[in-house]
């Protein structure tokens, strides 16, 4: 049976499923169920500096966007960190790490960029016997307002100093929480491998308005007749989190950079991706928050049973497998083509792939008597379109067209697979290799 265990950054912990920072983790209350369900790890519920409580908006404090089914597919949310005191929670580690010492326990930590409250919090922290602790660079709302959080993480300079001044005063291993509302996450990342930190993780929620109540015409969550950006997460934000991973893991600044994943992650798989992308393991908020705790043996169970399919006997024999198969556009091959075709035993009629094709793509589906729907391989350019509208699973696949074929749409032989062309060499780019064309007779 597949190993699960994980060390990451010298944190041991039974599997790769944490719970990330947030309501799940906000006390030891939540914690001790969501261990006894099954969990890995936790990244405690961020802590702010001691003395009065942060306040929390006493109405709604979530939007959301669901699926055709309801399904919840992103939530929205201007909740601020722990408004329990430091103290409270702080004890409430320390009965949790000691009754459970084979999790992880992370603390999560946002004070303001001042040396002595960092070190003033470690102090603190470092009396719990917590594994280590994140920072939080990340949360987009509220504290950004009060210069910390994402005013923070956007800011590497920042970042350095403090991932610095973390390092300085606490040799708990550490780990920097990002935001993803920056336009390159790399600087960041940098940035806190230079301050010294041991890990990144990412992502913390996206600056978002989910909806606007169009009676009242105010943004929601509306409290009291007005609203305010909140940050996005679930689902619809994993792509946007997976991109991310990968840009750091492998961007030769920040190669071997441990990474914890956070974004979207509900199933197995989701985690399974994350990782092969290059994360060490990773953290879940919003799944708990929608399916409960137990969702956590569904992702154990299911990873288990993939890696005895695959043959991976630990999570390092898979973890960023995929990584060195992220490039940038200009390397993919250019040579490389596909074309879809239906299987008209699968086909309903309904007629999607024609109407999508049709109208926005390269009017390549044919529809024939009786609603029969054939592609024409001398107009599709493959953009597979179709398959994505097409509610059949696997109705529609694309064929690999095989060196020697004659592509109808363009008249091209397919080269044999160490004859690719890609844009560095294509002879439509201006500023190509010209050897390249020659050597092909071109
Ligand atoms: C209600 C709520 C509160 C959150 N509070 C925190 C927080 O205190 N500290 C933090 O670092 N992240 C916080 N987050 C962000 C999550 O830890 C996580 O980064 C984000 O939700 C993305 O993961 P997900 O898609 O699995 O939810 C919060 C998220 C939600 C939904
Ligand atoms: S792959 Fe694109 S071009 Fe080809 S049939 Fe489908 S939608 Fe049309
Ligand atoms: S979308 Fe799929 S099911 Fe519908 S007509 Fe096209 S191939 Fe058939």
């Amino acid at each position: 049976m597949a190993d699960l265990t994980t060390d990451f950054i010298g944190i041991k912990s039974p599997n790769p499923f944490w719970l990330a920072s947030a309501p799940p983790t906000d006390k030891e209350y939540n914690v001790r169920r969501a261990f006894e369900a099954g969990w890995g790890g936790v990244v405690w519920k961020t802590l702010g500096e001691a003395g009065p409580p942060i306040v929390n908006v006493s109405g709604p404090r979530y939007g959301a966007i669901w699926g055709a089914d309801r399904r919840l597919l992103g939530l929205n949310n201007i909740e601020l960190i722990t408004d329990r005191s430091l103290e409270i929670n702080l004890e409430e580690i320390k009965r949790v790490k000691q009754d459970y010492p084979d999790r992880a326990i992370v603390v999560s930590l946002m004070v303001p960029v001042e040396e002595d409250a960092w070190a003033r919090i470690l102090d603190a922290v470092s009396t719990t016997g917590a594994d280590g602790v994140e920072l939080n660079f990340g949360c987009p709302h509220g504290m950004a307002e009060r210069g910390m959080g994402s005013a923070v993480g956007q800011v590497p300079d920042y970042v350095e100093q403090i991932a610095g001044w973390v390092k300085k005063h606490s040799d708990m291993p550490c780990i920097v929480k990002l935001t993803p509302n920056i336009a390159d996450i790399r600087m960041p990342a940098e940035a806190a491998k230079r301050g010294g930190a041991d890990a990144v993780s990412l992502i913390n929620t996206i600056t978002s308005i989910t909806s606007v109540n169009l009676d009242e015409m105010c943004p929601e969550p509306m409290i009291d007749g007005m609203g305010t950006h909140g940050g996005y997460c679930g689902p619809a934000v994993k792509p946007i989190a997976m991109n991310m991973v990968a840009q750091i893991a492998r961007s030769p600044k920040t190669a071997g950079l441990p990474i914890s994943g956070i974004g979207g992650i509900t199933t197995w798989r989701d985690a399974a991706e994350f990782m092969a992308l290059g994360a060490g393991n990773v953290q879940v908020c919003t799944a708990a928050m929608t399916y409960g705790f137990h969702i956590v043996q569904e992702m154990i169970s299911g990873l288990s049973q993939w890696m005895d399919e695959k043959g991976y006997v630990s999570t390092a024999d898979f973890i960023g497998k995929a990584t060195p198969k992220v490039t940038d556009w200009q390397h993919l091959n250019l040579d490389y083509v596909t074309k879809a075709e239906i299987d008209l035993d699968l086909c309903i009629k309904c007629g999607r792939c024609y109407a999508a094709c049709e109208d926005t793509s390269h009017q390549a589906i044919e529809m024939g008597p009786g609603r029969v729907f054939t592609v024409k391989d001398d107009e599709c350019v493959a953009c597979n379109l179709c398959v994505n509208v097409c509610p059949v699973e696997d109705c529609i696949t694309m064929r690999v067209l095989e060196p020697g074929e004659v592509d109808l749409r363009t008249g091209m032989t397919i080269p044999a697979k160490d004859d690719k062309r890609t844009w560095l060499q294509h002879p439509n780019n201006p500023a190509g290799d010209p050897l390249a064309c020659i050597s092909r007779g071109q």
